[in-house]
């Protein structure tokens, strides 16, 4: 009873790094609408608002690899929450555009490091059989932080209060700090580094104790076999289809325009016709509700219905109520009909994002790639989902003004319908399959989508 409470505990206190991803991504919606106006930003410098926590997000997750395998996965959670701290304390003080750039690149390294390390740590001390749900609580917790994010620009938006907005994401960083602070290690990093004993002290804090001998030296094992995170070997020919499949899935991820969804919400909501600075952002906080429980859903749903179920029939839905947008902002002088149909097309595109293409990123992610290359190749799906989010969130409002809402919009829904054919054709379903099974049926060169 004892060792599950500590695991689900950790799990939950890591899960913390997702929820400041959540939260310090989501933010900018609110805050956009008052820096905008004091700091007097055109298109593009709006976008480098938003979009510089992208760029750091991007360099912290490439360089999440060497760092978690030098320092340990525990200490340098303890690290970025730190580092979250001095990042939002400095947005909220800074005193114009610049300051404001550079403090929001700090708070994205955080970020970039939290969304590899995070999922990597619950996913090394969750037994097997918990790992999928485990796994998706951290997106969960990403979009508990995004819902928390929209409250928080509610609260403060009659009062324009963008610095408060900021500010407050101190509170779950030092949070972080302290739970993790009573955390173990992760016994796979201690093995490595030959700590044995130390490892299965930490393990012995989220196992039955008759577990813990047993389960470290299967892991001395695979770490004989696999010493350390092989970059070469993620682009050997066999691995090549599931690290084509990964860098898809993450850039199929942020083309489907989610986060100009998540960071221009209240935006989106003006061009619509939701005329006040209010009302745009309580529509906001529907969309981030709507999130939280279809990503709730998927926890329920992914091991009954299976990853692809979800993934295609979401990624339908996607299309679908991108073209419904698309068409209603084509309708030129928005009648009040088509204000709520652009509302209702956002609501129902949030919920099928949230149990498609945003839960199952993450578990795909983490499941198709074989032990031996999977830091390196997680760590190069992580940040192309970065990139392609930082691109996409930077043309976005360019996007707009140089072809309007309605062309924007469509081009999401060509990118993803060619998306959907892909997926229908090489996701394999890894439900209920081992990952070792994962690992044999690539070894054999076989097609992925015959697993
Ligand atoms: C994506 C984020 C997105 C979030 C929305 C995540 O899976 O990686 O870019 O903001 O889902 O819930």
């Amino acid at each position: 009873m004892k060792s599950k409470t500590t695991l689900y505990f950790a799990s939950s206190i890591a899960a913390i790094a997702g929820l400041l991803f959540g939260f310090d991504t989501g933010i900018i919606s609110g805050a956009l609408l008052f820096i905008r106006h004091q700091f007097d930003l055109d298109a593009v410098a709006s976008g480098a608002v938003v979009s510089c926590v992208l760029l750091g997000a991007m360099i912290g997750a490439a360089l999440s690899g060497r760092l978690t395998d030098l320092l340990g996965r525990r200490a340098i959670v303890l690290v970025i929450s730190a580092v979250f701290i001095v990042g939002a304390l400095a947005s909220s003080l800074s005193t114009g555009f610049i300051t404001l750039l550079v403090s929001r690149v700090i708070i994205g390294l955080a970020i970039g490091v939290g969304s590899y390390s995070a999922p990597l740590y619950i996913s090394e001390l969750a037994p097997v059989k918990q790992r999928g749900a485990l796994v998706t609580l951290n997106q969960l917790a990403i979009t508990v932080g995004i819902l928390m994010s929209y409250l928080i620009n509610y609260c403060f938006a009659s009062a324009g209060n963008w610095r408060a907005m900021f500010a407050i994401g101190i509170i779950p960083a030092i949070l972080l700090a302290v739970g993790m602070f009573f955390l173990p290690e992760s016994p796979r990093w201690l093995v490595v580094r030959g700590r044995i004993d130390e490892a299965k002290k930490a393990l012995s804090r989220v196992r039955e104790i008759s577990e813990v001998e047993e389960e470290v030296a299967s892991i001395v094992r695979s770490v004989q076999d696999h010493q350390s995170i092989s970059w070469k070997k993620a682009f050997a020919p066999w691995v090549r289809p599931v690290l084509l499949l990964g860098v898809l899935l993450s850039f199929l991820q942020q083309v489907s325009g989610i986060n100009t969804v998540i960071y221009y919400a209240p935006v989106i909501f003006k061009m619509a016709g939701f005329h006040s600075n209010t009302t745009s952002i309580l529509a906001t906080v529907g969309v981030g509700v709507m999130n939280v429980l279809f990503t709730i859903f998927s926890i329920w749903a992914v091991d009954r219905l299976g990853r692809r179920k979800l993934l295609l029939s979401g990624m339908l839905g996607i299309v679908i109520c991108l073209g419904v947008i698309a068409y209603a902002f084509h309708a030129k002088n928005l009648s009040v009909d088509l204000k709520w149909i652009t509302l209702a097309g956002l609501f129902v595109y949030i919920a099928c994002f949230a149990f498609s293409l945003g839960a199952m990123l993450w578990l795909l992610v983490s499941e198709i790639f074989p032990l031996e290359v999977r830091g390196a190749a997680m760590g190069i799906a992580v940040a192309m989902c970065w990139l392609s989010n930082l691109a996409v969130s930077f043309s976005f409002l360019p996007m707009t003004k140089a072809l309007g809402m309605s062309d924007t919009f469509m081009i999401f829904a060509v990118i993803t319908t060619i998306g959907l054919v892909y997926c229908y054709f090489y996701t394999p379903e890894t439900r209920g399959v081992s990952l070792e099974s994962i690992e044999e049926h690539l070894k054999a060169r076989k097609p992925l989508r015959e697993l």
